[in-house]
């Protein structure tokens, strides 16, 4: 494991983010002992307010938010290296100070001048910060210097290749650390395992014997106070762009030649460059939006999108998708995937599925003629784990066939407190290693895809709410694939 050794700075050290992910992930890490001696954290908002001010705030984040139990000794270990500097980000007094500051702490933790700049900010401010960096020489092509950027990267082509124009003239790409913390996920990063260290399974994952591949991301709960962002992006640009299209290229993908971080990106472009073309006509007939009306979720009534704080009263954004698409290469010609996303859905739920083609329609299949295909189910949350569907013989019965599981249950097997997604990451752009963020050609190719569906969808009027909170989405959703003779799996 290379070696811990850099000054950690959060811009927007006094947000949402940070307090429910960043401190809690860095006291998850500090109790695993992972952060080592040559480490400090500096955080930068807008807020005035004291050094001892600032870690009180954080540890009541800790105490709520982390996954370990909360140990004073460790948190003395984080207090001690935290260090809280307020400022606009449009100052350059600000930076002057900051810059001072972090050469006073290089001395006392041996960083060197390492940093790794974490922009834990709304996306108009990603610019700005990135422009001062530079312009007060706290960022250059060194090596020294990393930034982490959250998402969302852009808000179509067009913005994400500005944006990264900024970045580019101040951080090389090696150096840019893009977030998709789905990607941090346990068993996201247990499906590249899954194929290319099973034989049996990467043998049968083709077209030549998977019929289809099915994507769910379904969430119970709204928009939450994400409505000023999430109404102005809408449940194409804010999951299918980065989440799901990053779930699809490791399902997708052909084995990398090594397991770095260039090869197994290299492979994931190169499904994102075999998605098919989008015509509008296609796209009229295979990709369904919607949004959701008031209704019930656990029993308790939520109010329409339209009715939720920071939302537009005639808000036409989707807050649901669904759509098929092909990837146009060797192993996946003529396999279907189809997606789904969406909000105030009646389960919680993220799975991969892929379903195996039927068996031959004999045999068996003359005395049961509801033989079901065999699938294999990636549950990625809540529950983690994979299970294997096949069919086998009714315990007493001359010829009864019943579908039964082999299911690998995480939580039973590893326990249940799995390192959550910004542990990993944090610690990832620590080390420098950058195979669990998106490379710039990946996002540009993600965006061509969705910019097709999102411009279309620009000019085209459409008839909101249409579907109830607590449902399964809209009724479309389940016709574009039922019309396929197939349906969406559920457990
Ligand atoms: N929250 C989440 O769970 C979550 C999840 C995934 C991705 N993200 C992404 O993470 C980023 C941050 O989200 P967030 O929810 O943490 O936002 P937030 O709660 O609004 O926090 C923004 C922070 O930026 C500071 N800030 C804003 N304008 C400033 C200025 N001009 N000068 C100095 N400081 C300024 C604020 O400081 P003051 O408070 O001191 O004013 C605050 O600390 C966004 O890109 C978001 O899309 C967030």
């Amino acid at each position: 494991m290379s070696e811990i050794s850099s000054i950690l700075v959060i811009f927007g050290g006094n947000g949402d983010l940070t307090k429910r992910k960043l401190f809690p992930a860095l006291y998850n890490l500090l109790s695993q002992e992972l952060l080592l001696n040559n480490f400090a954290v500096v955080s930068v908002s807008r807020t005035k307010m004291t050094d001892e001010d600032y870690i009180t705030k954080m540890k009541e984040s800790i105490k709520e938010f982390s996954r370990f139990e909360y140990d004073e000794s460790v948190f003395k270990e984080l207090k001690k290296r935290v260090k809280y500097i307020s400022f606009d980000f449009s100052s350059d007094e600000g930076y002057k100070n900051l810059k001072l500051e972090l050469e006073k702490l290089d001395s006392i933790y041996k960083t060197d001048g390492r940093r790794i700049y974490y922009l834990a900010v709304a996306p108009e401010y990603f610019r700005i910060i990135v422009e001062k960096l530079k312009l007060h020489k706290m960022a250059d092509d060194s090596g020294k210097y990393r930034v982490v950027i959250e998402k969302p990267f852009g808000k179509d082509l067009h913005s994400a290749r500005c944006l990264n124009e900024t970045i580019t003239e101040a951080f090389s790409e090696k150096n840019i650390y893009r977030i998709d913390h789905y990607l941090g996920k346990e068993m996201i990063q247990n499906i590249m395992v899954l194929r290319f260290a099973n034989f049996f399974i990467e043998s049968l994952w083709s077209n030549k014997y998977i019929d289809n591949v099915q994507i769910s991301a379904l969430e119970t709960v709204g928009v939450e106070n994400r409505g000023g962002y999430y109404d102005s992006a809408g449940a194409l640009k804010d999951m299918v762009q980065n989440h799901i299209l990053q779930l699809l290229t490791l399902v997708a993908m052909e084995p990398p030649v090594r397991l770095d971080t260039e090869s197994i990106r290299d492979e994931k472009l190169k499904v994102l460059k075999s998605l098919m073309e989008l015509t509008p006509e296609y796209i009229k007939d295979n990709v369904v939006r919607g949004q959701y009306d008031e209704g019930y979720i656990n029993g308790v009534k939520v109010p329409k999108y339209r009715d939720e704080y920071r939302v537009k009263h005639n808000s036409n954004t989707e807050t649901y998708v669904a759509l098929k698409l092909f990837v146009n290469n060797y192993r996946w010609d003529g396999v279907p995937f189809y997606i789904r996303t969406g909000k105030r859905t009646n389960r919680k739920l993220t799975e991969v599925v892929i379903q195996f083609k039927n068996m031959p329609k004999i045999l068996y299949y003359n005395e049961n003629k509801n033989i079901v295909p065999n699938v294999l189910v990636i549950k990625i949350q809540p529950d983690e784990g994979i299970y294997f569907q096949f069919n086998a013989k009714e315990p007493g019965s001359v010829s009864q066939i019943i579908p039964v599981k082999m299911d690998f249950c995480h939580s039973c097997i590893f326990g249940g407190n799995t390192p959550e997604s910004y542990e990993r990451l944090l610690l990832d752009s620590l080390k420098g290693d950058s195979t669990l963020f998106t490379r710039w050609d990946e996002v540009e190719y993600s965006w061509k895809f969705v910019d097709a569906i999102s411009t279309l969808w620009l000019n085209e009027s459409i008839d909101f709410p249409n579907y109830k909170a607590g449902s399964i989405g809209p009724k479309e959703a389940e016709n574009l694939i039922k019309r396929d003779n197939r349906e969406w799996w559920s457990r």
